[in-house]
């Protein structure tokens, strides 16, 4: 079973989040589109992460997808926390204010899905936040996507 578990190709994001004028990024690869109408994203969030405590404060999140090219930032973002540092400003990471929600876009990822929480869902040992997409932009629509199977990075781009 675990080896069959390890076959799953996850992409790779990072989750902004932003409350009591913390800015915070989390890298996640348990995201997906599950619904169509409404546009719904879900991310699962393990409860002790920092991006946990601003997502509850503040019910908003943007999903930005990585480029093949930023794998550094997923490995930061992925094993810092935000309590410690800042790891925005640790990274450079240029951002763009969000028209829709209070939590700011990246400037340079494939793209951006900013989200309003519409449900909370427990899920084992994280629990499933799904949100509304509200708003979007495509920063680098040409760039292929960083994407992860069982903990090796690669690209994402047609055969
Ligand atoms: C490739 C990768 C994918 C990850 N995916 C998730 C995820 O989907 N959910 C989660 O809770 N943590 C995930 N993590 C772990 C968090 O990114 C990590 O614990 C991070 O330091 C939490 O940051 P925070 O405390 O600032 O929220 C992932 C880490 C990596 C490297």
């Amino acid at each position: 079973m675990k080896q069959a578990l390890r076959l799953l190709p996850w992409p790779v994001t990072l989750i902004g989040t932003y409350a009591g004028g913390r800015h915070n990024l989390m890298t996640a690869s348990w995201v997906s589109q599950v619904s169509f109408r409404p546009p719904l994203v879900m991310v699962s969030v393990a409860p002790e992460r920092y991006t946990y405590e601003l997502l509850t404060a503040n019910g908003e999140f943007v999903v930005s997808i990585l480029a093949a090219d930023q794998q550094q930032w997923a490995e930061f973002c992925g094993s810092r926390s935000g309590r410690d540092v800042d790891k925005v400003k640790e990274l450079g990471i240029k951002t763009a204010p969000a028209q829709k929600v209070k939590v700011p876009l990246l400037a340079d990822c494939v793209a951006n899905l900013a989200c309003r929480v519409v449900s909370i869902h427990p899920a084992g040992d994280h629990v499933l936040f799904v949100g509304e997409v509200i708003e979007g932009n495509t920063p680098r629509l040409e760039a292929a996507p960083l994407v992860i199977k069982d903990w090796e990075y690669g690209r994402y781009t047609k055969d």
